[in-house]
């Protein structure tokens, strides 16, 4: 009788050690996939941004949009105007906000530029003076010829400009996010 208990116990040794092995694997398991989940979600959360920013150049989340300034007839032949528009991404509560105000320059026939009123130095607004036909910012006197070159002062490069185009009898430009030194186009 005692024979047969001690081989009954010797017996299920090797099967608990078993039991042991597979249960300690199974939590080396479990703990590798945590691992790498935490990996994964780390890795996600340094690369989706680092590939937004990178795709972002390429994607525009304002594209330009058509506005009218009004008719030709507005604008007379040889004249600097001041004209305004509403920016096409303005909300209701922007309110006067919104208007956004730009020069008109007039040249011959259906030949015009048009300006953005925003020095380039450091963004006051500019006026044209039509006895010395200059463009003059009241902040730090820069001046601009009245095609919107240099003229003199600190602005490091022309007026920005807008695209325009007549269409029956009509000028329009292409409004929204408003130029800035970082864009070369314009
Ligand atoms: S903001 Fe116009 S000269 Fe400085």
């Amino acid at each position: 009788m005692k024979d047969d208990r001690m081989n009954t116990d010797s017996s299920k040794e090797p099967e608990k050690c078993a039991c042991e092995g597979q249960a300690k694997a199974g939590r080396r398991d479990f703990l590798l996939k945590i691992g790498l989940g935490l990996n994964a979600i780390a890795a996600a959360a340094i690369g989706i941004p680092i590939v937004g920013y990178a795709l972002s150049s390429f994607v525009q989340k304002f594209p330009l949009k058509s506005v009218s300034l009004g008719p030709v007839s507005n604008f007379p032949e040889g004249t600097t105007r001041l004209a305004s528009y509403r920016n096409p991404y303005s909300r209701k509560w922007d309110g006067d906000t919104a208007e956004i105000p730009c020069w008109v320059r007039h040249i011959s026939n259906n030949d015009f530029q048009v300006f953005a009123i925003n020095c380039t130095h450091l963004g006051c607004p500019v006026r044209w003076f039509d006895e010395s036909k200059l463009f003059m910012c009241p902040c730090h006197g820069g001046a601009y010829y009245q095609d919107g070159t240099h003229a003199a002062g600190p602005p490091p490069r022309p007026l920005y400009t807008y695209e325009w185009w007549v269409e029956n009898n009509e000028l329009f430009l292409k409004g929204g996010i408003l130029p800035t030194l970082a864009d070369p186009k314009v």
